[in-house]
């Protein structure tokens, strides 16, 4: 092959059958939790008016200054690919009449997030999100109910080793207040502050505590801390979280340090880390937003949630846990006249819910064998004449190696039967 005449962007990968796989066994076991807890499918449009993001999220992040995909439709609008979907969440509920009605409400959505970040590992341009929200609620049950959904999918995927981090940034009132202080500190020291540091020093303040630069983690080491800043109503909701999690056997680690990137959140806020992701070890991450609806034109209610990174999740599922994505059973004619036959007991199969399949390259039975060892197949079914003439084939297990003679009924029962 010459060199290739087209390429995926940047940062954008194509999701290839083995990953396509690992993604679906994430989603559907999110899924099967969300149900369990009672959440409710919203899917909104990858593509939203620009000022969804700017208000939602806020001009001064870099979310919203760097990495969004923004360009004019066919009318003159400036348009964004979605980079996360909370604010495009909260315009639905808004715009659909949600609001109208004061009540709880518990949302998931998953799909693909657009951001022109620096590609490497784990951080992509076009990556995917399950995300959860629970509107309409300032009760610390609610957040900790969504650290406990987090909790359980990470359980069922069998995850091991990750931490759940969490901090609270206080109300819109006690984070005026700690910035002030925060400025201060970070003036005194601004001579060792990297050069977008200085800016957001005199701006966008907390965003210093997550800059990754030497010299702008070492004054952040040594910077007042926000849980020292909460007021009463604040104090006690971040304890009662902590209070119902350790209740519920969760364990959390309190990082004061602790910021988001995008500037909605009020209250707690939390993060899922995990060794085996490197530099960027966030596999999901949330908090509290009680503010992001009235700014968005909807009624002032309490909101709260979380997204997953599905690519990252991935990375933090144990390899057994994950299908090869071929399907266990592999059928051969060991003659090119049983084909029909051979056909026939695939569709057979299939018609039972039972997944297979053959080979329709024309290649030898040897090759065949050699692509079901490959593939990990569970067992190769045999067929000959025995078929037509008396429902018989010959099995051979892949795992342990036994070929024994059977008849198709009983053949299938035993599958149906260790399903
Ligand atoms: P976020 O922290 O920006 O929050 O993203 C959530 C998760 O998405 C991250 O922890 C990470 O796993 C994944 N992620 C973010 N950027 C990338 C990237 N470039 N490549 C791969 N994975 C990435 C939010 O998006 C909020 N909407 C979460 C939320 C929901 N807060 C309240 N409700």
């Amino acid at each position: 092959m010459g060199e290739l005449k087209y390429r995926s962007l940047r940062g954008m990968p194509d999701i290839m059958p083995e990953r396509a796989g690992r993604m679906r066994l994430v989603e559907d076991t999110a899924r099967k939790i969300f149900k369990l807890y009672g959440y409710r499918e919203i899917s909104t449009p990858i593509l939203e008016a620009t000022e969804v993001f700017t208000t939602g999220i806020g001009e001064d992040t870099d979310i919203v200054e760097k990495e969004m995909y923004t360009f004019s439709d066919r009318g003159g609008k400036s348009v964004s690919l979605r980079p996360e979907g909370t604010a495009p969440m909260i315009r639905a509920f808004i715009e659909n009449g949600f609001g109208n009605t004061p009540d709880i409400f518990r949302f998931f959505y998953s799909g693909p997030m657009f951001r022109g970040e620096r590609p490497q590992k784990g951080r992509l341009r076009q990556f995917h999100q399950i995300g959860a929200e629970i509107i309409g609620s300032y009760d610390p049950y609610a957040d900790a109910e969504l650290i406990l959904t987090l909790e359980k999918i990470l359980r069922r995927l069998k995850v091991e080793g990750h931490q759940i981090l969490i901090n609270s940034l206080g109300c819109a009132s006690d984070r005026k207040e700690y910035a002030k202080i925060l400025a201060g500190h970070f003036n005194r020291h601004i001579g060792k502050l990297c050069e977008d540091c200085v800016r957001r020093a005199s701006g966008n303040v907390l965003r210093v505590l997550d800059c990754k630069a030497a010299g702008c983690k070492e004054v952040s080491r040594e910077a007042p801390e926000i849980t020292g800043y909460l007021c009463g109503d604040c104090e006690s909701s971040y304890r009662d979280i902590r209070d119902i999690l350790a209740r519920e056997g969760v364990p959390f680690v309190e990082r004061t340090s602790l910021v988001r990137g995008l500037d909605y959140y009020t209250g707690v806020i939390f993060e899922v880390i995990h060794p085996a992701l490197g530099a960027q070890d966030a596999l999901a991450a949330g908090g509290r937003y009680d503010g992001l609806c009235s700014r968005m034109g909807g009624p002032s209610v309490g909101a709260t949630g979380y997204a997953v990174g599905v690519e990252r999740l991935i990375m933090a599922v144990p390899e057994e846990q994950c299908e090869t994505g071929s399907p266990g059973i592999f059928i051969i004619p060991l003659e090119e006249s049983f084909k029909p036959a051979a056909f026939r007991l695939v569709e057979k199969f299939r018609e039972m819910a039972v997944s297979c399949d053959m080979d329709l390259t024309g290649r030898s039975v040897r090759a065949q064998m050699r692509k079901a060892g490959k593939e990990e197949r569970d067992i190769v079914i045999f067929v000959d004449e025995a078929l037509e003439t008396d429902g018989r084939v010959s099995v051979k297990s892949m795992v342990s190696g036994e070929q024994y003679d059977t008849g198709v009924d009983d053949l299938v029962e035993k599958i149906r039967k260790d399903q």
